[in-house]
């Protein structure tokens, strides 16, 4: 974030109370605040969550681990679906599912997920997936993916859902990252009218990664797609029972392994972040129903994020199923067929509760209000924002067209190492301030701390957080020495975010984006460094650097500087082939939206790329200190290159 936008924060003045009606039938009150951490994590655990076993102790912290509910037996996929059926809620909906194609829909019981899930489960069965059989899942938003997701977990069977945007290399690495047997995938995914195609890319995948020895197929398009005999098995096809009888929920330790979410880090390799079952599923359902403030018997709540990213996980999938919430669940893009497609469902289904990120906002802000003005809104009564600092303009717009002025927004800050929401305001107790995320969550810690790891009670700094929450990571998968360095060295004693924050004389909290070489693009993670070495490994590539500039619409946006081999021209079929060489090695959200050529790259004496002075050229802004550069001519010639790039 530049200095300008830090000002501009720092002079927002506006306040808005919650409003009267809201705050007296709010789900928690101001006092929420005043209880001890252990008893409120503790009653939590107990209310939130139906145990096989009951925890003995609630939590064990041996920095950087910390353990939750221990002794506590429990299973994620009857807490999300079979003991709602059994509690008669059976005919409540689970999911609202909007597909792509105009007319596309589905209403999703809790007894109809739990027939599917039961299904879904036997299939795996049958391919020999049980307890501790890690799954990939490589899908697009259609029902079939949490009903995968709940299966594995009625089985025990660890999953990792990869984003349906993403490569075959990188669906490859994480399935041998994480030793997957067995992927689940669809024929094609449907985007913008056209066919993304899943399965394809799943085989080149499975190419790559020999340990995975089987594949479920979910027919969505109907497309040809090819088929390996003894390995691939349309889901269609196979016969199995879809009687919950018949496949048990898998009593499961508080601690076992329920998912890895990749994310990406300062290196190259993304990191498997470990989520275990219990004390993820407390987090996330304590923080959606009090966040949210779910009404589960009235409301319909949506977050319209993918759940191949972690707030799909735990936003659409187990906080909202956790709380018996009714959902909606849709596929597609905000702007197909047209670009009130948002406001039509929100119409359709009387949505009460809209969680999304600032990038998609600000597409809807320079769309014009008069998409969501032609729809009925008047059901909502409550906002939510996540993935990156949101504007405060794009909170006022977001506050005016879409909340037509009478909900609350829940700015929420999280990453998908926490699992859980931790700084957010509470919709009927807090003052919110466009731009500010607010105060840390009930029985969550945080503090900013300067460069010499001392407490900032006012001003700016680093975001750490302070003792361990219960949806906390576990560890990144096999790497536990990357994991210390990454998060706990920086401040000893102190669980390292990555952020940049700063405190108001309110002690609110005010998030200002990445302090290292994570990219934040349309509200996802990417590393400069992965893009670095997706360029480099072009063979007509000498030397990539990759840093992120300020973007209206997309937060941020990636810009790379590529030196060529040799004789090698720039040229803009170069540019577009290296462009589409990071597409396919990373995904297309990896991009660069802009590519410099240049002879050479600005380095420190001792070799190191300075990205800090890249971004600057980026950004058109003064060249801070480049007294430690090698070779100054270089930033000149590139500051020129910058401005004539095509
Ligand atoms: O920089 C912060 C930003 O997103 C990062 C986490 O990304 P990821 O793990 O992909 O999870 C995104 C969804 C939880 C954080 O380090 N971020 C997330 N939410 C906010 C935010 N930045 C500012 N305000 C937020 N509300």
């Amino acid at each position: 974030m530049s200095d300008q936008t830090i000002d501009t924060l720092l002079d927002e003045e506006r306040r808005f109370p919650p409003p009267p009606a809201f705050a007296a039938q709010a789900n928690v009150h101001a006092d929420v605040y005043d209880r001890p951490f252990e008893e409120f994590w503790e009653a939590n655990g107990r209310e939130r969550v139906s145990w096989f076993q009951p925890f003995g102790e609630l939590c064990r912290w041996q920095p950087p681990y910390a353990q939750w509910y221990l002794g506590g037996k429990l299973n994620v996929a009857y807490n999300c679906v079979d003991r709602h059926v059994e509690a008669g809620l059976g005919d409540r909906v689970a999911y609202y599912w909007e597909g792509e194609p105009e007319g596309d829909r589905l209403t999703i019981t809790y007894a109809r997920l739990q027939r599917d899930v039961a299904r879904m489960a036997n299939v795996l069965g049958q391919l020999g997936v049980g307890k501790g059989t890690a799954v990939a899942i490589y899908m697009g938003m259609v029902p079939e993916l949490p009903v995968a997701m709940l299966a594995c977990a009625r089985l025990g069977a660890p999953h990792t859902v990869v984003f349906g945007g993403f490569s075959a290399d990188s669906l490859s690495d994480r399935m041998n990252d994480m030793g997957c047997e067995v992927l689940i995938t669809q024929d094609e995914a449907w985007r913008r009218g056209g066919r993304v195609p899943l399965k394809r890319t799943a085989d080149e995948a499975m190419a790559a990664a020999p340990g995975v020895r089987a594949s479920v197929v979910v027919r969505r398009t109907g497309g040809e797609v090819p088929m390996t005999e003894g390995r691939d098995h349309w889901y269609h096809e196979v016969e199995a029972s879809d009687d919950p009888a018949t496949v048990p929920c898998a009593p499961m330790d508080s601690e076992d392994l329920l998912f890895l979410m990749y994310t990406s880090g300062t290196t190259a390799k993304p990191k498997g972040i470990v989520h275990t079952t219990a004390g993820y599923l407390v987090g996330v359902a304590t923080t959606h129903w009090a966040i949210f403030d779910l009404k589960p018997e009235s409301d319909v709540y949506w977050c319209a994020a993918d759940i191949g990213w972690i707030t799909g996980h735990s936003y659409i999938v187990y906080g909202p199923l956790c709380n018996a919430a009714t959902s909606v669940l849709y596929e597609g893009t905000p702007d197909f067929p047209d670009k009130d497609r948002w406001w039509d469902i929100v119409e359709r289904y009387g949505v009460t509760t809209l969680y999304t990120a600032p990038t998609a906002i600000r597409a809807h802000m320079k769309w014009g209000p008069e998409h969501a003005g032609r729809h009925d809104l008047s059901s909502l009564r409550l906002l939510g924002s996540v993935g990156e600092p949101i504007n405060p303009e794009a909170w006022m717009w977001y506050h005016e067209h879409i909340g037509g002025e009478r909900c609350p927004i829940v700015d929420t800050w999280w990453q998908t190492e926490t699992g859980m929401v931790l700084i957010t305001p509470l919709p009927g107790v807090t003052t919110t301030k466009p731009g500010s995320a607010t105060k840390p969550f009930p029985g969550v810690r945080a503090a900013v701390l300067n460069e010499q790891g001392e407490r900032v009670e006012q001003g700016g700094g680093y975001l750490v957080l302070e003792r361990p929450w219960p949806a906390m990571t576990r560890g990144i998968y096999g790497d536990d020495e990357r994991f210390r360095s990454t998060y706990w060295e920086r401040f000893p004693g102190f669980y390292f975010a990555g952020d940049g924050a700063r405190i108001d004389a309110d002690g609110d909290f005010w998030l200002l984006g990445r302090v290292d070489d994570v990219m934040n693009v349309s509200g996802h993670r990417i590393s400069t460094i992965e893009v670095e070495s997706a360029l480099v490994d072009h063979p007509k590539v000498a030397e990539a650097a990759v840093c992120g500039r300020s973007d209206a619409t997309t937060g941020q946006a990636i810009v790379a500087y590529v030196t060529l081999k040799g004789n090698e021209g720039p040229s803009l079929e170069m540019l577009e082939e290296l462009r589409n060489h990071v597409a396919h090695k990373i995904g297309a959200i990896a991009k660069p939206a802009n590519i410099v050529f240049t002879p050479e790259l600005p380095k420190t004496r001792s070799g190191k790329i300075m990205r800090r002075l890249l971004r600057d050229v980026a950004e058109n802004r003064p060249l801070g200190d480049t007294t430690t550069l090698a070779d100054a001519s270089v930033v000149s010639e590139l500051s020129q290159r910058a401005a004539e790039a095509p």
